[in-house]
């Protein structure tokens, strides 16, 4: 379903817990960010957070099928993919054949126990936003329940165009299920659609990105899952 128009209405938005915080969006979900938007509860490094392996689901089994039903859609077949905050489940679905499958991630054990992952790096997005990879590397990416934990999300997807080839998609997901202490102060104020604006906010201000879609794909019971779909948009590869 689409999202647009579900709200409408000024907001001015004071954290439950960040005092300093002072976002504001209006009722076309123009939001103005600061530093304070993006801090966490738990401020520690993300290395000692992620060290001990999760090999766990972080989203019930209906929420996984509508994240694969997504990757089924828009991820090429034969494309070289790239599963960005990537764990030891990928979710894509295991009919069809994708030429490379690289994983990036906070913690090695989860991405060397992921079956569906060809190679992985591992490396702290909050602290170092530029992505191993050469340009124009892979034709999909997908960063599934995870962008919540990024303090600097447009540096992040702004390099994730790089990598990315012309029209390449990016399927981000996420759910009403996440880890408190490290979500920033953003995401944590605002409902679960209008994180969604969220998103489509971080990818406008990359630049780099073309026909951004907002879905609530939750299925029936359990789980919530919402998606933000969008195309790279560059001269050349
Ligand atoms: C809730 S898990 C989701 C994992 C996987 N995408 C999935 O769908 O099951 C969040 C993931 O984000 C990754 N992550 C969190 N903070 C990160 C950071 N600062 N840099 C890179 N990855 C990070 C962790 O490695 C972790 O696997």
């Amino acid at each position: 379903m689409d999202l647009f128009g579900r709200y409408s209405g000024v907001f001015t938005v004071k954290m439950r817990w960040f005092s300093l915080l002072d976002m504001a969006f209006d009722k076309k979900y123009k939001f103005s960010l600061s530093d304070s938007s993006f801090r966490r509860h738990d401020e520690t490094p993300d290395e000692a957070f992620y060290r001990i392996p999760r090999f766990v689901s972080h989203i019930d089994p209906l929420a996984i099928d509508a994240v694969t039903a997504l990757y089924r859609e828009y991820l090429p077949e034969q494309g070289a993919i790239l599963d960005l905050m990537s764990s030891y489940l990928s979710h894509l679905p295991e009919d069809r054949h994708y030429s490379r499958v690289v994983g990036l991630g906070m913690n090695d054990r989860e991405m060397a126990n992921n079956k569906q992952l060809s190679d992985w790096a591992v490396q702290d997005l909050n602290r170092e936003p530029r992505l191993p990879f050469p340009d124009c590397e892979f034709d999909g990416a997908a960063i599934c329940v995870s962008i919540d934990y990024l303090t600097n999300p447009v540096a992040v997807l702004t390099d994730l165009g790089r990598v990315l080839k012309i029209d390449a998609p990016l399927v981000i997901t996420y759910s009403n299920r996440f880890f408190e202490t490290k979500a920033t102060a953003a995401w944590l104020y605002l409902q679960d659609e209008q994180r969604a604006y969220l998103i489509r906010h971080f990818l406008e201000e990359a630049g780099c990105y073309r026909d951004i879609e907002l879905m609530d794909r939750s299925p029936e019971f359990g789980d919530l899952l919402f998606a933000v779909v969008a195309r790279v948009v560059k001269s050349k590869c």
